[in-house]
Parts: structure tokens; C-alpha cells; sequence
């Protein structure tokens, strides 16, 4: 049994703290094990294997890190310091919609600061805060999404929202909260429902 083994028994936590029985398929020493093999265990993918952890986990837990490295059989401070370089790895938790407010030059002096400012008053964000604690919202400001021709922009996951106002940026964010509610509903949720509603209620 290798090091990274012993580390997935006897440790096997979700990120978000649930403990989980060895083997489980959201294991999530399972799923990255699942990574590195997809990768080859090689080293040289190590930028790879963390993109992957992230897409799924939407952060990167230092747990995993640290697992990673073991498997690798590299050291620990390696793979944070690989993680720590790139502005694309997060170790914070974030939201199922990011919401990237552009304050490049363009969209600055067509007020992106006032869309961003209400973006934020809308999900209740309090400072130093940047996602909702729900984990639906993260609301982050980026410099330039390359789309200087259409500012004010942002962009959603990877969807581009043109030329916005703040009342605009307002109802986009309400209309995803309204998916989320009807998703929830439909699926018949009623736990997740009341969830919604409180996020919703939260917000209005
Ligand atoms: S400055 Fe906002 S897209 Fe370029």
C-alpha cells in the first residue's frame, strides 16, 4: 500500500468536512486518484491534475494538495507553491455561479464600479466576503475579459453579459436565483427548496 493509500484510509473526509466510507464513488480521494491516473501519475501534468480537482470541487482543498503530493512523490510545499503561482487555483470555496465583474480601463469609465457595487449589495455581500454562504454566489472583479468593445462586461461561469447597467447586472443575477428555486423544486427538493427560499428571501 503506498503513502497516498494510507492518507485515503485513514483520513477519508469530503472537503466540505463529511466523513465518507473508504471506496465511496464521491470519495474524493477516489476521484483524484481517478486524476492522476487519467494523467499518467506524471509530475509534468501536475497544473492538469489540480485544473481537474478544481473543476470538480470548485476550490482546491489542501487535503487533496497534500494527497497529490504524496502520490506524486513530491514535496507537500511543491505542489502549494505550484497551486499558490497561478491567480486561476483558489483555495476558498467558491460559488456555482462566479460572477467575474470586469474593471478594465473600458468598462471602468462606463461605471462597472456601480454594477459591481450592486451586484453585491443584491447578494447581501459584506465586506471582505465574496461568496454567499450558500456557496451559490462569488462575485469576484477581474481586469479585462478582452471584450473591451461591449463594456461594461461580466462574465458568468463562461457565459459574457454586454453593455450592462446595474439594474441589468440585478436581474440577471434574480433570474438565476429564480432557475434555482424552479431546478429545486423540480427535482422536488423540499429541503433544498426551503434552502432557496431562504437564499432568495436573503437577498430581496
Ligand atoms: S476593460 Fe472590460 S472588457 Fe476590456
Amino acid at each position: 500500500m503506498t503513502q497516498a493509500h494510507l492518507a485515503r484510509e485513514s483520513n477519508a473526509m469530503h472537503p466540505d468536512g463529511k466523513q465518507l466510507s473508504g471506496g465511496e464513488p464521491h470519495n474524493p480521494y477516489v476521484v483524484v486518484d481517478g486524476i492522476l491516473e487519467k494523467r499518467g501519475y506524471d509530475r509534468s501534468e501536475l497544473i492538469g491534475v489540480l485544473q481537474d480537482i478544481q473543476d470538480i470541487y470548485r476550490y482546491l482543498p489542501e487535503d487533496l494538495l497534500t494527497y497529490v503530493a504524496i502520490a506524486l512523490r513530491m514535496k507537500p510545499a511543491t505542489v502549494f507553491g505550484v497551486a499558490t503561482f497561478y491567480t486561476q487555483f483558489s483555495f476558498e470555496p467558491k460559488g456555482k455561479y462566479v460572477v467575474r465583474v470586469c474593471d478594465g480601463t473600458a468598462c471602468h469609465v462606463k461605471n462597472s464600479e456601480a454594477i459591481h457595487t450592486a451586484i453585491r449589495k443584491r447578494l447581501k455581500l459584506t465586506e471582505n466576503k465574496y461568496t454567499t454562504p450558500d456557496r451559490l454566489f462569488t462575485v469576484e472583479i477581474v481586469r479585462c475579459l478582452g471584450a473591451c468593445s461591449i463594456a461594461p462586461a461580466m462574465v458568468i461561469n463562461e457565459q459574457v453579459h454586454p453593455k450592462l447597467t446595474p439594474e441589468a447586472a440585478g436581474l440577471i443575477v434574480d433570474a438565476l436565483l429564480e432557475r434555482e428555486m424552479s431546478e429545486l423544486a423540480a427535482n422536488g427538493d423540499g429541503e433544498g427548496t426551503s434552502e432557496a427560499a431562504a437564499t432568495e428571501e436573503a437577498v430581496l
